[in-house]
């Protein structure tokens, strides 16, 4: 705690701020890529703009070529490739058949060592589609534009049913596996799904998980909210079995594997959709406790993720691309569902817990395989790197490409992703985007641009970001100034709006910078993404994080907003705080400061509560690592919560500016008794960079 008294001094701050050294990819990637001629950067540059994006549209197979690029009529409502019309799935799955049908489109690998591999052939994929979208056509009675909601594990049968949407034109809405009933719930009103899509079991760690059980509260929490689930369809872990603890509900709940029967050979056309019909709903959190659903269109999104799958993941037919996020989250599908299957590539996904049953099982995945495109993010490859610095080198397998993306990379661990498990042979991208993007928005392109460890590197083809301070001037590349990063101009990946809420759309992301309300020149509109960045000389962006209430948990956004409202549920807690902290493997943790109603004592029931209310409502991901019972919270004079405070005494770092408060004495009472018990529990963080410290203290800053 000295240090924290000492601050920071001018030494550290010249460390941690230098500049990284670049390492330049090897012959033998460059002589492979497919951009490796710098032509392609010519071909989007500014001026080329939106033109340029013609490129990416051409990858894709149109039942009706589009008349105009980019519609900019009615700003920021962008409209790409407008006149177009296609389908996801035939562009996914039915135009590869000529050429490729018998070749792998997943290799799925169940977390148990001793199962099969699920190997699934773009012919079998085809089947597959056509069966389950006749189910949903006839039986569930969907049609375009309806919403479905999916509460679906890392299983092939998540693919077959997003692609049977979209052969329907469907919109689906995958909620991510972990997240509780109750979060399903919420997503099945906002989304207005009659039909939720949901799987009996999967496993995890060792563990057959009974996720059915998450589907009844899903359906009666949107019941109980006016939203009624007509059908239940449970897709079983082992076809035949049913492998949850609780009962089916006649009348709601069917077997898909039941009901296939009915469907076997079944085939429908895919219907053609216009570009700018809605593929599908992301929901992420923001600063308020609703969950925006990001709504991306079908054509400009298809588009973007082929465009950047092809130039930034490299790849090619014959190579066997891993990546290892869920498909709950966007990176899934956009990388690991629409982006490579465009491409006709082989994508392999996977079940379980990377480092189950031991340190080596990722790696026994890609020599098995033949693994060379690996795709995943900072807290896993921490997690692999704690668990076994030394293991990747025991086996036989080469990468050519590797991805970070989620979460700013610390150097250090960056080294070993490129040394340990890329073993100096592979090139890193070091992806920056977001649900909202569609697709990667800042990285290098890989044979082109050096690597530089802990920076993302310029913006993606076609994308022109820029930093604006708070008055909205752009701050200088190489000025070491921080900034919110923004991108000056439209691209075809960019969701289209939140599902209901318009105006929130705008207010969100193009209000604070929005030169003039009423042009319609996308000049005018820069995109606001919600990060803190810095840019060097060179041109390369370092993310640095959130600027708003929002906190990055092992590459998840959870919105304190949504921390609060689940503490408040319960009946002992009057005031609640969401703070970020540092935390070795997940690069963020949460912790909850909780105040009680008036005479009760605290206690570690209440305290445990919280928590599970936290893991009920929203899901494991978001259990706080500690719950702090505190007498009062410090706030302002207008009554606010001072959450940085709070994120300051979590932290062990300064607090910052206290005497404006209505109450600044409790800073120290509250500061003493939870670094107390921090520091009894071995908890003392190590010392945080100038960037850390910048981060806690814009957090929640209602100054
Ligand atoms: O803060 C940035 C961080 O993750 C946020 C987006 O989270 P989400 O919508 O869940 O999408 C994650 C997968 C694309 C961003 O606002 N982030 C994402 N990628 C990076 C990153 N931070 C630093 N470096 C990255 N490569």
């Amino acid at each position: 705690m000295a240090r924290q008294e000492a601050g920071v001094t001018e030494a550290q701050i010249a460390v941690h701020w230098k500049e990284e050294e670049c390492l330049t990819p090897s012959v033998k990637f460059i002589g492979q890529a497919h951009a490796s001629d710098p032509s392609i950067l010519q071909r989007f540059t500014e001026d080329k703009f939106p033109e340029c994006f013609r490129e990416y549209a051409d990858l894709l197979t149109w039942d009706q070529y589009w008349h105009t690029t980019l519609d900019t009529s009615n700003p920021p409502f962008w409209k790409w490739f407008v006149g177009g019309k296609l389908n996801a799935s035939y562009n996914c799955v039915d135009r590869h058949l000529e050429q490729n049908r018998n070749k792998a489109a997943l290799i799925c690998v169940p977390e148990p060592e001793d199962e099969e591999d699920r190997v699934i052939t773009y012919q079998e994929l085809y089947v597959q589609v056509n069966e389950f979208a006749a189910l949903l056509r006839d039986c569930c009675g969907l049609k375009a534009g309806d919403r479905v909601t999916f509460h679906l594990p890392m299983l092939p049968e998540l693919p077959v049913s997003m692609l049977a949407c979209a052969r329907l034109g469907v919109i689906h809405s995958q909620v991510f596996g972990g997240f509780s009933g109750q979060a399903c719930g919420d997503r099945i009103v906002d989304s207005g799904s009659h039909v939720l899509i949901t799987m009996d079991a999967y496993y995890r760690n060792g563990d057959l998980i009974d996720h059915k059980v998450k589907a009844d509260q899903a359906a009666e929490h949107a019941e109980r909210n006016g939203m009624k689930v007509d059908k239940v369809l449970v897709w079983q872990r082992y076809p035949g079995k049913y492998s949850s603890s609780v009962p089916m509900k006649d009348g709601r709940d069917y077997f898909v594997n039941d009901l296939l029967t009915e469907y076997r050979g079944a085939r429908v056309a895919p219907v053609s959709m216009p570009a700018e019909a809605p593929l599908f709903l992301m929901y992420t959190s923001g600063t308020t406790a609703k969950p925006k659903g990001c709504q991306h269109s079908t054509g400009g999104y298809l588009a973007y993720v082929a465009g950047t799958s092809k130039f930034y993941q490299d790849i090619h037919p014959e190579d066997t691309y891993w990546c290892m996020a869920d498909i709950g989250w966007i990176t899934g599908h956009s990388y690991i569902v629409y982006g490579p299957l465009a491409l006709c590539a082989t994508s392999v996904m996977y079940e379980g817990v990377p480092v189950y049953p031991d340190a080596g099982r990722a790696w026994r995945i890609a020599e098995r395989l033949n693994v060379n495109i690996f795709h995943t993010a900072p807290t896993t490859i921490r997690m692999l790197r704690k668990a076994g610095p030394d293991e990747p080198r025991k086996y036989q397998y080469h990468f050519k490409h590797m991805t970070t993306v989620g979460e700013p990379i610390e150097p250090e661990v960056w080294r070993w992703y490129y040394e340990a498990v890329g073993k100096g042979e592979a090139v890193i991208v070091d992806t920056w985007w977001q649900t909202e993007t569609g697709g990667f928005i800042g990285t290098t392109l890989p044979a082109l641009h050096p690597m530089k460890p802990g920076s993302c590197g310029p913006g993606a083809l076609g994308i022109f970001p820029a930093i604006y301070d708070e008055e909205g001037k752009e701050v200088e590349a190489g000025s070491g100034k921080a900034g919110n990063i923004c991108i000056r101009n439209p691209w075809p990946g960019i969701f289209q709006t939140i599902w209901g809420d318009p105006d929130r759309f705008v207010r969100t992301y193009f209000a604070k910078y929005c030169k003039n309300k009423d042009s319609k020149d996308w000049r005018d509109w820069p995109y606001l993404a919600g990060d803190g960045a810095t840019q060097a000389a060179d041109g390369y962006f370092r993310i640095l994080g959130r600027v708003d209430d929002v906190i990055n948990v092992a590459g998840h956004r959870l919105g304190t907003k949504e921390l609060e409202s689940a503490s408040l549920t319960v009946e002992e807690i009057t005031e609640a705080a969401a703070v970020p902290v540092l935390d070795e493997m997940r690069g963020r943790a949460v912790e909850m400061y909780v105040a009680l109603r008036p005479g009760l004592s605290p206690s570690e029931e209440i305290a445990t509560k919280v928590s599970k209310a936290i893991e009920d409502i929203i899901g494991k991901i978001a259990r706080p690592k500690h719950v702090w019972i505190v007498p009062d919270m410090p706030k302002t004079r207008s009554g606010k919560i001072m959450r940085r405070v709070l994120a300051g005494i979590s932290n062990f770092a300064d607090p910052g500016d206290i005497m404006t408060l209505a109450n600044p004495e409790i800073v120290e009472e509250v500061r003493h008794k939870v670094q107390a018990e921090k520091v009894a529990i071995g908890e003392v963080p190590r010392e945080l960079s100038p960037e850390e410290l910048e981060e806690i203290k814009r957090f929640g800053n209602v100054d």
